[in-house]
């Protein structure tokens, strides 16, 4: 979305959007943000829930989430929904799990198309259940020519297992001599990557709710240069204000994708001569 529309939906301030306490510079809003949304079944535990409850309030802010990502211009957002590990669960927790997706699915579909937000997945979706395949390829198709932001749900999703099936196809593409070893490259193996067959950019920025410090296979090749946000806050939890806090927070980072903080800034005075 252009400075220009947003300007006229939302934010009335030309390059900014003010909020109580934060403040975002629209022109340096991260491209592409991914969310472990952790925390659902602790936040039903503490209040003597079952923990599906959670995972229901969670749903809550997904929609929060993505109204917010879709108001400030962000390109993609990337949702861990359920990874290939949730598959351990017990029963009736993945049961619930998969039926709050169907009615996600169902019910925001409008909201993505009145809001020009267009769903994509990634992960082996050929695993979940084909009632839930059912609502998410509806979504998909109802949402497919929409081009104001992608909503990406990582559905039995690992990182690894993104490798895995990335390196499967490369090595059959070898044996059947349309590639020979020197061909494999780091963009050749981003283009078999989940998130390539979708033409996305890797993750500018990755949060995780929910107090842990780990990345849990998620998008292990694309967050290489992510910067990395953790907080405590439990998903159900997570508000629009620290959603924002943490945008402004990323502003004031440096990201140097290995260079000094010269070159990034341009002063550099040994590159600027060897340019001269
Ligand atoms: C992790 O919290 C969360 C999940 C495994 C599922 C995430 C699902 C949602 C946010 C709701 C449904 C999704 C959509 C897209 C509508 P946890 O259960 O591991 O929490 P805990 O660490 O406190 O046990």
């Amino acid at each position: 979305m252009t400075l220009q529309k947003l300007k006229k939906k939302k934010f009335l301030n030309s390059k900014k959007c003010t909020t109580k306490s934060e403040s975002i510079s629209l022109l340096t809003i991260p491209k592409h943000v991914a969310i472990i949304m952790d925390g659902n079944g602790r936040w039903a535990q503490k209040r003597f829930w079952k923990r599906i409850f959670g995972h229901e309030k969670g749903a809550e802010t997904v929609r929060m989430v993505t109204r917010t990502s879709r108001e400030l211009g962000i390109s993609v957002l990337t949702l861990y929904a359920f990874s290939t590990e949730n598959w351990q669960r017990p029963q009736d927790e993945i049961n619930a799990l998969m039926k709050l997706l169907i009615k996600y699915l169902n019910t925001e579909r409008q909201e993505m198309l009145d809001n020009n937000i267009r769903l994509q997945s990634i992960g082996h979706i050929e695993n979940m259940p084909a009632d839930v395949q059912d609502a998410l390829n509806r979504t998909k198709e109802a949402t497919n020519h929409n081009d104001g932001m992608i909503l990406n749900l990582a559905l039995s999703y690992g990182g690894r297992a993104d490798i895995v099936q990335a390196v499967r196809s490369i090595a059959s593409r070898c044996v059947q001599n349309e590639l020979t070893i020197d061909d494999i490259s780091e963009s050749l193996i981003n283009d078999n990557l989940f998130t390539n067959a979708l033409s996305q950019s890797d993750p500018d920025l990755l949060i995780r709710t929910g107090g842990d410090f780990r990345v849990s296979n998620f998008l292990l090749w694309q967050i290489a240069y992510s910067e990395l946000f953790f907080t405590p806050t439990l998903w159900p939890d997570f508000s629009k204000e620290e959603f924002l806090s943490i945008l402004n927070h990323y502003q004031s980072r440096e990201r140097r994708f290995g260079k000094t903080g010269d070159q990034i800034k341009g002063t550099d005075r040994l590159s600027q001569t060897n340019t001269d």
